[in-house]
């Protein structure tokens, strides 16, 4: 079975290039086909989430040509109303920016429910909500979500909780709508504000993204365009806490620093020096670090997709340190692998209370959700010894050529399949079975 095999112990140096975000690539992809006009589509990731959304607008028409690994032309125009639902589409929770998409292209769509990470109970009541101000109907049969308008209209939106889903699905749906739509207690996550960037590219009149308060004209069509997506916020990240956690000193290119901010403040808080330029970080770390006190948060504070990297440094560092995860529910299933490393983790509702150990022993771990699949490889290079890491779909979800990346910076890492892949890495690596 596919997985890691990984040989910790190394401090990783260098510097790695970071790729175009995921999550502001899922809404724009699903964006692009609202056009009846080819939109080129640069920096787009090459993970496997991207093509379950790229496979799904070609399921319903929309021609999708490759330009090169990162650059795609889409057009919208061959877009039919037909249901959306394939095995990929049901597999990611980003498929359901196709329900703000169509409804806004046709006044109707009807969409497979989401699927993703499992790390709670994942509602989409606020995006109802949203599409229900427009003036659609929505409800579900057959586990679809179907939502239709005779005309969508503008509206008031409040939203109950802070989204990014809710927040994009209801932006793209309102920017073909008639009249003016506000959406209160918006999002701000950078891909929030990508996401109306492009739009506004393709001629949406879409204002204050970024802000909690969103504005939006609708217009009766939108046009062709060429945009460039923004580096991947969490995937810098975990470049950055890669190198804390295994003391190296790691120059992250490709980035935009100010989203950076909040990590950069709490790896500078636990001791670690950070230097930003224009667009890179340059993270190192050369004596033990310090504990701290973490929640999450909606942007700026510090995100949620952040939390198991950070608790994995913190399980290091010396002291007690407290993390709090309030935004998923079911987000500390890693622990108990964790554990098996020997992390003293003690995890009471939606706290976890972090005691500092002086290193981590390698082990035979599961992935359980994408960025807790990301934040144990980073257990294992911070581990003596060697880990095998199992359930890595959930990681190459969302990380592009993550063990060539961090083979780059001095780990030894290997994908292996086979048990021969898995006999010639661990001789590669002097090791014995775990
Ligand atoms: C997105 C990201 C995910 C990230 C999360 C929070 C994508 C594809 N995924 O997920 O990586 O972890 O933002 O930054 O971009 N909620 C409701 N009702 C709703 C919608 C959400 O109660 O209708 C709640 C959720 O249960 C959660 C909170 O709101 O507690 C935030 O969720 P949301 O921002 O919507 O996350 P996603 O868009 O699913």
């Amino acid at each position: 079975m596919e997985h890691y095999i990984v040989k910790g112990g190394h401090a990783l140096s260098g510097e790695v290039e970071i790729a175009g975000a995921k999550n502001a690539a899922l809404a724009i992809l699903a964006a692009a086909i609202m056009a009846n006009e080819p939109v080129v589509v640069e920096n787009v990731p090459d993970v496997s989430d991207i093509r379950a959304i790229l496979q799904a607008a070609e399921s319903i028409g929309a021609i999708v040509e490759k330009i090169d690994r990162h650059t795609f032309r889409i057009n919208g125009a061959p877009v039919q109303d037909v249901p959306v639902d394939n095995e990929y589409i049901r597999k990611i929770r980003g498929s359901y920016y196709l329900i703000g998409a169509l409804l806004g292209k046709f006044g109707h769509a009807e969409v497979a429910l989401p699927g993703g990470c499992k790390i709670g109970t994942r509602p989409i009541d606020q995006h109802i909500k949203g599409f229900r101000a427009l003036g659609a109907d929505v409800y579900t049969a057959n586990s679809h979500i179907i939502a239709e308008a005779e005309q969508l209209e503008g509206g008031h939106i409040y939203m109950d909780v802070v989204s990014v889903g809710a927040t994009i699905n209801v932006m793209m749906a309102a920017a073909l709508s008639k009249g003016a739509t506000i959406i209160e207690n918006a999002a701000k996550e950078p891909h929030v504000v990508d996401l109306a960037n492009f739009l506004n590219s393709m001629g949406a009149r879409i204002r204050g993204a970024g802000t909690d308060v969103i504005r939006i004209r609708g217009v009766d069509h939108l046009h062709g365009t060429e945009y460039s997506i923004i580096p991947d916020q969490i995937e810098a990240g975990t470049y950055m806490f890669a190198a804390a956690a295994t003391m190296g000193d790691i120059t992250i290119r490709n980035v935009i620093p100010k989203h950076l901010e909040c990590l950069t403040a709490k790896l500078i808080e636990i001791g670690c020096e950070v230097m930003e330029s224009d667009d890179a970080v340059r993270v190192s770390a050369s004596k033990r670090l310090r504990n701290t006190n973490v929640k999450t948060l909606p942007y700026p504070g510090f995100p949620t997709d952040m939390q198991p990297q950070i608790t994995v440094i913190l399980g290091l560092a010396g002291g007690t340190s407290i993390v709090t995860e309030s935004i998923f529910e079911n987000r500390f299933k890693y622990v108990d692998e964790l554990a098996r490393m020997g992390a003293q983790i003690k995890v009471e509702g939606n706290t976890a209370i972090v005691t500092g150990v002086d290193s981590y022993t390698g082990a035979r771990i599961q992935s359980p959700d994408l960025r807790a699949g990301a934040a144990l490889v980073l257990a294992a290079l911070a581990a003596e010894g060697m880990s095998e890491i199992y359930d890595i779909h959930y990681i190459e979800r969302g990380y592009e050529d993550f063990p060539e990346k961090l083979r780059s910076l001095g780990a030894d890492i290997a994908r292996v399949d086979t048990d021969e892949e898995q006999e010639r890495a661990k001789r590669r690596f002097g090791m014995r079975a775990v």
